[in-house]
């Protein structure tokens, strides 16, 4: 078990350097649900300083829900080219489809009924946005939390010891944690010495190997972006495999899946 009282002190001292050291990134400047929920589906599964012009970019041409809602398939996937995960463009529309005809869900199972919308996005957007009490739980705050606690912590420990300790603003406490892990408490070395919660902190050893990344050159992901973006500057679909060294089959199949997840219309070859 790994429940324990909140040390006092902690969540303010957090919360302070929070305040003072806060990144500058764009989907901060309100919290207005729609451009946080296109935010978190973009830092879902891509790295700060890849979204944000993309971000930009994003919430130019499609300023509300409504706009998103009304997108075409080909300009999403246009913008969106360079994120990788295609598919979450398309999804992010049903669920701006979703909200023009029902509104926001009030509650965190309502926000995961979302498509596209996972537990981590709804406590993100619902923490931020509506002011829920639940902590977003990414591998950061996992990270920064274990340390805390001085243990590995992972699903029922996590949800446990996350729940003890939650600050309020929920939203600030999540967002203040992301920042402290992204640029204070990292994965190796983590710079103690400038650390507004140390005095608190467990143990700072508590070591969190990253996955391992699969290599992106040769994979099935690498296939799919060159056939996305080829689909999309019309370009023969079939030489972008050969080009790529995959064999017909492959490239064959990619294409099929392309089209059945509606990325792609049909196979201009
Ligand atoms: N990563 C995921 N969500 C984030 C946010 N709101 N701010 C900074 N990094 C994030």
């Amino acid at each position: 078990m790994t429940s324990s009282a909140v040390p006092a002190g902690r969540n303010a001292a957090l919360l302070t350097w929070f305040k003072a050291n806060a990144r500058d990134l764009p989907w901060r400047q309100n919290k207005d649900p729609y451009t946080v929920l296109v935010s978190e589906v973009m830092l879902q599964q891509t790295q700060v300083e890849r979204v944000i012009p993309k971000f930009e970019a994003f919430v130019n041409h499609w300023p509300t829900v409504g706009d998103l809602a009304q997108a075409r398939t080909d300009d999403l996937l246009r913008l969106w080219s360079g994120l990788g995960y295609n598919s979450r463009v398309l999804r992010l529309r049903d669920a701006a489809t979703s909200v023009v005809d029902s509104g926001w869900p009030t509650t965190i199972q309502g926000l995961m009924q979302l498509p596209g919308v996972g537990a981590y996005t709804a406590a993100a957007v619902g923490s931020i946005s509506f002011g829920m009490d639940v902590p977003a739980t990414d591998t950061n705050l996992r990270r920064v939390l274990s340390r805390w606690a001085g243990e590995s912590l992972a699903d029922a420990t996590l949800d446990e010891y996350s729940a003890g300790v939650i600050g309020s603003p929920a939203g600030d406490w999540n967002q203040a944690l992301m920042d402290l892990g992204s640029v204070v408490c990292t994965v190796r070395e983590p710079n103690c010495g400038d650390c507004p919660v140390r005095e608190w902190c467990a143990d700072p050893a508590v070591y969190e190997p990253p996955p391992r990344q699969s290599s992106f050159e040769g994979s099935h992901r690498q296939l799919r972006g060159a056939l996305l973006r080829a689909h999309l500057a019309s370009i023969d679909l079939n030489e972008v495999g050969h080009a790529l060294g995959r064999s017909d089959q492959e490239t064959a199949e990619t294409i099929a899946s392309l089209e059945t997840e509606g990325l792609i219309e049909s196979s201009s070859s």
